[in-house]
């Protein structure tokens, strides 16, 4: 069903969490047992697709350096970003398939918390789903300690973390009023991330 512009013919699912929580590893573990069950999958960052024209544009190099940016400039890579995500899966997804958008309900930024599910990109990604990848706030903090791949030292340690939880948590279900949007809150447990896929994917069947 590709409805009155509520949904795309694909099915969308936003999945959200703070940094380090392990949304790309779960993401990665879906797609194996989803294709597995032969879903038509298609999986996206969004932070890839903002840092793909900041680089082209020569502002910044290094993912974890796009939030220290102006807002204004965040602002228009968000708005190229979904339209892109959009545009690339329109070409790949016909009606039985599933968009994953790996991303951010609420960006640390340096002016303040900011919305990265504000209207203009539900407006692009329409989703079915927001998928909330949580954790607790000590395991993601030893998670991103391990991670030396980057930098999240910014986001705050076992406190900071926990209170962008909290705060990332009320912003998706904000967002999710816009395209009525099912919220899941999903436990992504320390050594199982196999079972949050799992989870996930018994979920995203029923939408
Ligand atoms: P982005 O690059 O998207 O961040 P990311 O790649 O999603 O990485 P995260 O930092 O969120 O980590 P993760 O949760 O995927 O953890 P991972 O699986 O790597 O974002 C970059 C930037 O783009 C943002 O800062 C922002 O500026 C911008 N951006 C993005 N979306 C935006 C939007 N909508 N609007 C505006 N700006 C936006 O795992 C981390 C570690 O944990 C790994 O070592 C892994 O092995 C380990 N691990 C994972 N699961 C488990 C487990 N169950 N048990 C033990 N270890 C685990």
């Amino acid at each position: 069903m590709a409805d009155s512009g509520l949904r795309h013919p694909f099915k969308v699912v936003i999945v959200t969490g703070v940094p380090g929580v392990g949304k790309t590893t779960v993401l990665s573990e879906f797609k194996k047992k989803a294709e597995e069950e032969g879903l038509k999958v298609k999986i996206v960052n969004f932070g890839t697709y903002m840092l793909d024209t900041a680089v082209k544009e020569g502002i910044v190099d290094d993912r974890d350096k796009i939030r220290t940016l102006p807002l204004r400039r965040q602002l228009e890579l968000q708005r190229l970003a979904a339209q892109a995500i959009i545009r690339d899966a329109a070409k790949e997804l016909g009606s039985d398939g599933v968009l994953l958008v790996d991303t951010h309900a609420l960006v640390k930024t340096v002016a303040g918390y900011w919305p990265g599910l504000p209207r203009h990109v539900l407006d692009e990604l329409k989703p079915d789903m927001i998928a909330v990848i949580e954790a607790s706030p000590e395991e993601i903090v030893a998670r991103q300690a391990r991670d030396k791949t980057r930098y999240r030292a910014d986001i705050g340690g076992v406190e900071g973390v926990k209170r962008l939880l909290e705060n990332a948590r009320a912003a998706s279900i904000a967002s999710a009023v816009h395209y009525a949007s099912t919220v899941a809150i999903i436990e992504n447990k320390e050594g199982k991330a196999d079972e949050a896929a799992s989870q996930l994917l018994e979920l995203v069947k029923k939408l």
